[in-house]
């Protein structure tokens, strides 16, 4: 489960998200779609902790990063999420032997051995 609430996201001037507030249930498949420069990835990379946040929260399984709280108890939440989630970069880093849900989960079945069938059961793919 993944909820976004008035996220926000600042680049010097540029606000490129702006009270964002997503709701995406387990099982649900979720594309977000939208114009070069829109804010695709760094909504992504929020939700991961590879941007900090300028506003607003996330709360991934349950686990919440506020933009309000000191930065070292992001960080301690951030590396929680990372640790059940799973991001592939739009131009590296890829497997190009394996499908886009192969390249995925590739950490948590390499890393956690975390079983596939489980993996594909929590994405509705069994
Ligand atoms: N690290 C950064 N520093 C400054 N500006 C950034 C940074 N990362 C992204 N931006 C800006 O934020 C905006 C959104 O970029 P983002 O990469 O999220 O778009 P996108 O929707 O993923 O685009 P694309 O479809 O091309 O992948 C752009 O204006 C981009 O220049
Ligand atoms: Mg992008």
């Amino acid at each position: 489960m993944i909820t976004t609430t008035g996220l926000t996201k600042r680049f010097q001037k540029n606000e490129v998200l702006t009270n964002i507030d997503l709701h995406v249930d387990a099982k649900d498949i979720v594309v977000l779609l939208g114009p070069s420069g829109s804010g695709k990835s760094t909504l992504l990379r929020c939700l991961n902790g590879l941007e900090e946040l300028s506003g607003g929260q996330i709360e991934v399984n349950g686990v919440v990063v506020n933009s309000a709280d000191p930065l070292r108890v992001q960080r301690a939440r951030v590396l929680e999420i990372r640790r059940q989630t799973g991001m592939v970069f739009q131009q590296f880093n890829l497997y190009p032997h394996k499908t886009v849900l192969g390249n995925v989960m590739e950490g948590l079945v390499t890393v956690k051995k975390s079983s596939v069938t489980k993996r594909l059961n929590a994405v509705g793919f069994c």
